[in-house]
């Protein structure tokens, strides 16, 4: 029988759709996995050569359930061969809508006024109380124009009526369809009121912002990071914040998830959420399903 390796519980759709074809499924935390032949894991499970070589040699998939594939080593998994999957396309909805939201909640100072009206501070309209800026005209730049990027794009052009700007490693299509203007990073940083990530996290985005590229943007803009806290120097994040180098930050992701840098957690000009700009019903029933589907594609 197919033994099938699942690290947490996750949504019930994709239990079932692995129940459905007779596999046998266990749960654990990950050093409890030995001698199956699937793995199901989250973007928290850390799968190294270490960790393949527990489980041992009739593992044929690692399917991570998120779109990230960073905490996997994935060399590993080739030279064993081993086939790893992700769950790409079922969260681009989701993810776009929490940049959104982080950037609205930034520009428009949500948090802070929300914290401001619960201590019982409102004692009457003001002019300039919580000012903050307008979308409308503003240029965003795109770092990462995959399929997230685009949408993020999409959904700026077309409802807020903001300029695009994007860079990647390569020239994308549908960056026609969103009227997005293909720039050096360095003019991106330079020319956009809005900077938000999505790319994946590999060695050639580590750290890829840190104190010059926060320097080079705008002191009026906002940056958003809804792709990995590793993308981001940290602590030259906190550094850019206080000294107001930048106006303001939508983080979702952390350089030493859960650990937070204490500066950032003071940052008044912050919003901040755990990790979450994939947490809706909708997308982690998708990715659950995608996730189980992968490892029945893959062991057919
Ligand atoms: C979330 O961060 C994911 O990679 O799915």
């Amino acid at each position: 029988m197919i033994r099938v390796f699942i690290t947490s519980k996750i949504p019930e759709e994709g239990i079932n759709l692995l129940r459905k074809h007779g596999y046998a499924i266990e749960f654990g935390s990950l050093k409890k996995a030995k001698g199956v032949d699937a793995l199901l894991c989250l973007l928290t499970d850390t799968i190294d050569g270490k960790v393949m070589d527990q489980i041992g040699p009739q593992l044929k998939v690692i399917s991570n359930m998120a779109v990230g594939l960073d905490n996997i080593d994935v060399h590993e998994a080739i030279k064993r061969g081993i086939a790893f999957t992700n769950t790409p396309g079922v969260l681009t909805e989701t993810v776009a809508e929490h940049t959104v939201a982080l950037l609205l909640a930034v520009s428009r100072r949500i948090v802070e006024a929300d914290a401001f009206v619960r201590a019982k501070k409102y004692k009457g309209w003001k002019v300039n109380l919580f000012l903050g800026q307008e979308l409308r005209g503003k240029t965003v730049g795109i770092v990462g124009y995959g399929r997230i990027g685009s949408r993020v794009a999409s959904i700026l052009e077309k409802g807020f009526g903001m300029k695009i700007l994007y860079h990647d490693e390569r020239r994308n299509e549908i960056a026609k369809k969103n009227n997005a203007t293909y720039v050096s990073f360095k003019d991106l940083l330079k020319l956009s009121d809005v900077v938000t990530l999505h790319v994946p996290l590999l060695p050639a985005t580590r750290h890829l912002v840190g104190q010059k590229e926060f320097r080079a943007m705008k002191r009026t803009a906002y940056f958003i990071n809804t792709s990995r806290g590793q993308v981001v120097n940290e602590k030259a994040l906190v550094q850019a914040l206080k000294e107001r180098v930048i106006a303001g930050a939508g983080i979702d992701v952390f350089e030493h998830e859960p650990n937070i840098d204490a500066g950032l957690l003071k940052a008044q000009n912050a919003v901040l959420t755990p990790h979450i700009a994939s947490a809706s019903k909708e997308a982690r029933t998708a990715m659950a399903e995608l996730a189980a589907q992968n490892i029945i594609d893959a062991l057919k």
